[in-house]
């Protein structure tokens, strides 16, 4: 599995600390930036690491930005991305099992490095549970017209 992975500058530090523990884990990451803390605008990295994901190159994200939120928007723009702000540790959980959310979103300033690795273990270790969840995802590419 290999996992894409962006942040701004407001994410740009959470993201160092993501990509070393996924390394750690021997998950191949692609680290499409940004790669210093100047100021860049979050819709570029997220539409790199939603291109990634839906070309293949990649199997799994994570976006950072600074509260997860604008990154997240951008993200789902996207037919075929489903990116969730894992804003607690049942969210992550949830953001698999209910959503197979292939993007998990944190927050930089509204997150610890802790909680975001903590998260990301429940989110990568939960299955989708499939069932009635399939009819309400395939719903979500038929509705809002992108
Ligand atoms: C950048 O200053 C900030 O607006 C961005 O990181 C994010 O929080 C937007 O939602």
């Amino acid at each position: 599995m290999k996992v894409s992975v962006g942040a701004d500058h407001g994410g740009f530090d959470a993201k160092s600390e993501l990509v070393e523990f996924l390394k750690l884990k021997k998950i191949e990451v692609i680290d499409e930036g940004t790669m210093s803390s100047e100021s860049v605008d979050y819709p570029d990295f997220a539409e790199k690491v939603c291109q990634d994901i839906l070309s293949g190159r990649a199997q799994l994200g994570i976006l950072v930005c600074g509260t997860g939120i604008g990154i997240s928007i951008a993200a789902n723009r996207h037919k075929g991305i489903r990116a969730a702000l894992l804003y607690s540790d049942e969210a992550a959980r949830l953001a698999k099992l209910h959503n197979n959310a292939n993007i998990a979103v944190f927050g930089g300033r509204t997150m610890s490095v802790q909680e975001m690795k903590q998260r990301l273990d429940i989110f990568l270790n939960t299955e989708f549970e499939g069932g009635r969840h399939i009819r309400r995802l395939e719903k979500l590419d038929v509705y809002g017209g992108c």
